[in-house]
């Protein structure tokens, strides 16, 4: 099967070869083709160029679509996000515009426990139909890949839960998953002043049959005053490293504790938050193989400071973009939205942030090498855009819906925002 996408007014993230990551002064460059083709064949793309060189449409393609006046760019990579999850946390939205701090919320018993205890008393069944709607809804705004924690079960049984409905997920829709381990979310109230059993729990019984149903790839922790310390977290990278999970960490969001040496130190494959970042994280980060992952829309819900983004590109490093999508922080998985936010907030420039949306998003939950950007062979996961002015408008018409049409995998999606 060949679909052939022609009369793009703009085609972006173009690659030759496959890349892993962009850093710095790169980012502000978007390579792109005006006036172009691109042509799929089953999942993959099989070629692109200028429509001057636009293949014959004979018999062999069997579908044209003619993209006049669109823009079509890789699918969104979204590395990091909480997206199964029971219920929502609407009550303590309100109290936080009544001025309850997200700290307060939590040491009244709310916030992620509150999360966790919604989900133990939720089924299996039941959370997979609430999740699939938000899977549906961003493939719809336009996510091709996406990471999935757990991290809301904080039981052996919940947490299990939780990743067989991401593994569900996975085998039954064409959106890219992986799957990250996040026991290490917040202590359960029974084990508030004993730290260590419920760690034990972790890496003695939570990892090992994690590992047995092979249900992750990845292992999180939130790293951070009063959830859990630099030790605790390097216990729990240590244990997942043993069955093969890397760490993808939670860092650095409301306070700076060395966290970022210890992710580097382990190799983590990202860290991610990093609304407060010291000179030392920064040289930290550099040479290292840690991609730094900046969550925006989650600084815009709950009105904390934006990762010092550029700040970060300025020292060299590369960063990716992602929605952190969960009840309490952030209750959008909106790509189009924390493109424009980056920009709007963190002054990144269209260019530096659809490429930390795309190819940074790719490595920073290891999907490179089918995703992040339009290269021969990788996975036909695009999206065509609604007529634009030009890409810019992406972010610049920050709460319209710029998506005309998902393809994923070679395939037209249904979802409709
Ligand atoms: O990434 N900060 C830690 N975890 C989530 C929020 C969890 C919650 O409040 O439910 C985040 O923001
Ligand atoms: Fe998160």
């Amino acid at each position: 099967m060949k679909i052939l996408i022609k009369n793009i007014k703009e085609l972006l993230q173009t690659r030759a070869t496959s890349i892993d990551m962009i850093s710095g002064s790169d980012m502000k460059i978007l390579p792109k083709i005006d006036d172009a083709f691109l042509l799929i064949e089953d999942e993959l793309i099989l070629d692109y160029g200028s429509m001057a060189d636009c293949p014959k449409e004979d018999d062999s393609i069997q579908e044209v679509i003619d993209a006049q006046g669109c823009v079509v760019l890789p699918t969104w990579v979204d590395s990091h996000t909480h997206l199964v999850y029971a219920g929502n946390r609407t009550l303590e939205f309100v109290d936080r515009i009544n001025g309850l701090s997200y700290e307060e919320i939590f040491n009244r018993g709310g916030g992620i426990l509150n999360s966790a205890k919604k989900l133990q008393e939720t089924s299996e069944a039941d959370l997979y139909e609430q999740s699939k709607v938000r899977v549906e809804e961003v493939i719809a705004q336009g996510t091709g890949a996406v990471e999935i924690k757990s991290g809301y079960g904080l039981t052996v049984d919940a947490e299990l839960k939780m990743l067989r409905v991401i593994k569900r997920l996975k085998e039954n829709y064409p959106i890219a998953i992986k799957a990250t381990f996040l026991g290490a979310h917040a202590f359960p109230s029974e084990y508030k002043d004993n730290h260590t059993a419920y760690i034990d729990l972790i890496v003695n019984e939570m990892i090992p049959a994690i590992a047995k149903e092979n249900l992750a790839e990845y292992i999180d922790a939130f790293l951070e005053t009063g959830y859990f310390s630099v030790e605790e977290t390097e216990r729990i990278m240590e244990a997942g490293k043993q069955y093969g999970l890397r760490a993808k960490i939670h860092v650095n969001q409301f306070t700076a504790i060395n966290g970022i040496a210890a992710c580097v130190k382990h190799d983590a494959l990202s860290v991610d938050h990093l609304e407060i970042v010291t000179d030392e994280d920064i040289e930290v980060l550099k040479n290292s193989k840690t991609m730094p992952v900046a969550l925006p829309t989650c600084s815009f819900f709950i009105s904390i400071p934006y990762t010092p983004a550029k700040k970060m590109l300025a020292a060299g490093l590369p960063l990716a973009l992602a929605s952190d999508s969960n009840p309490g922080t952030t209750p959008s998985g909106n790509m189009n939205f924390v493109v424009a936010t980056a920009c709007i907030k963190m002054k990144l420039t269209p260019e530096e942030a659809i490429n930390a949306a795309t190819i940074n998003g790719a490595y920073a939950m290891g999907v490179s090498a089918t995703h992040g950007s339009i290269t021969k062979g990788k996975k036909a996961s695009v999206i065509i855009t609604k007529p634009l002015h030009s890409f810019y408008e992406i972010p610049y018409a920050f709460a319209s819906n710029p998506i005309g049409t998902v393809i994923l995998n070679g395939q037209i999606q249904p979802y409709k925002n």
